[in-house]
């Protein structure tokens, strides 16, 4: 092989494997909890049997929900002032958002929504914290360097 050769050889090889390095890079797996409770006994379950309710930084992880979600799901956002992420994440990747804007999300509806729902299209909800649903939780690192 040629040099260039090689080149193109490393890059297509990295660019179809962009999942799995995403997946690596992040060093977490994502666990979906078909069981439904409300957000907070959803952030305590995920902490006991896990790292923490799931962050979502980038489009790839939200991709990879995509295909296992089956229903609207907790995901680890919550807003009190601000919108924060319930394992402390700040940052660039923290500020990741994925709005359903065809509903003109997030809305606050009655003053009682600051809890974010994944629906099955990927895009996120905010939706009241007392209600119960499937939630997802993660498992590793805190951090994700994406490529
Ligand atoms: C979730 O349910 C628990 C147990 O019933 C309750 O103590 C808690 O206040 C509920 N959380 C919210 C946000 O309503």
């Amino acid at each position: 092989m040629t040099c260039i050769q090689l080149f193109l050889y490393v890059y297509i090889s990295l660019y179809s494997l962009t999942d799995w390095l995403v997946l690596t890079t992040c060093q977490r797996e994502f666990h979906i909890i078909n069981k439904a409770l409300n957000w907070t006994e959803a952030q305590t379950y995920c902490r006991q049997k896990f790292t923490d309710q799931a962050t979502i930084e980038n489009d790839e992880e939200i991709s990879k929900y995509r295909d296992k979600t089956l229903a609207d799901s907790w995901i680890g956002l919550l807003s009190k002032i601000n919108w924060m992420w319930s394992d402390g994440l700040t940052g660039s990747g923290a500020e990741y958002r994925n709005w359903e804007t065809s509903d003109d999300e997030p809305d606050f509806i009655s003053a009682s929504q600051y809890c974010v729902l994944i629906g099955d299209n990927g895009k996120w909800w905010d939706y009241d914290c007392k209600t119960e649903f499937p939630f997802i939780c993660y498992k590793g690192k805190t951090y994700c360097v994406s490529f």
